[in-house]
């Protein structure tokens, strides 16, 4: 016999995740709209979770407080990485990648602290185009050493950087629409 408890389980919780995800896009507008223009909405939809309850500001300050956290994770890993190896190809696209996640993590924490409470939305696209920036460099660079090629490390955090960037851009449309009486 095969084994159908497993199957029911993965089944389960499949169905769950799609029940789970109806009930926030049918409850929040916000946060539907936001993920609907995601790059991929069901990476939104898993990283804000599904609290329906947040207005396009919260959502916003939460994609650039979330992205934060991740880039400064990914920085951490970076370090640990480039103390690991001895490969000076290795070392060169450690610290390429290193300067795009830190100079992010900078513009990040500028817009917690200052843009966002200051009202200032419009450059929020750029910010978030930075972020996806920081994720299709650092994984070029991997494959831009001459006579060699490296197969990258850090592909799962570079496509966390492509997600985040594409959700801070949609929030930061979403954020100033809901906020501006005109929308030329
Ligand atoms: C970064 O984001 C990814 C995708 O949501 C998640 O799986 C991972 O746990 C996050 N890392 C941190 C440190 O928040
Ligand atoms: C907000 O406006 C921009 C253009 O200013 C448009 O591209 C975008 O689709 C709009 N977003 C929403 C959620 O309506």
């Amino acid at each position: 016999m095969a084994t159908p408890s497993s199957f029911s389980i993965g089944s389960t919780l499949v169905l769950c995740i799609i029940f789970a995800s109806l009930i926030a896009l049918t409850t929040s507008n916000s946060l539907a709209d936001l993920c609907i223009k995601c790059q991929s909405p069901r990476f939104c939809l898993q990283v804000f979770g599904l609290n329906p309850h947040r207005n396009p500001y919260q959502l916003t300050v939460e994609a650039i407080h979330l992205t934060f956290t991740n880039a400064s994770d990914t920085t951490n890993k970076i370090h640990t990485f480039l103390d690991q190896t001895n490969d000076d190809n290795l070392k060169e696209i450690y610290n390429y990648c290193l300067n795009y996640y830190e100079a992010s993590i900078d513009i990040l924490s500028d817009a917690e602290e200052h843009l966002l409470r200051q009202g200032i939305y419009d450059t929020l696209s750029n910010i978030g185009a930075f972020v996806q920036e920081v994720g299709f460099s650092c994984e070029d660079r991997f494959q831009e050493i001459v006579d060699d090629s490296y197969v990258s490390t850090l592909t799962q955090n570079n496509n966390n950087m492509k997600n985040f960037g594409s959700i801070i851009i949609a929030a930061g449309n979403l954020l100033s629409n809901s906020t501006s009486t005109n929308n030329n």
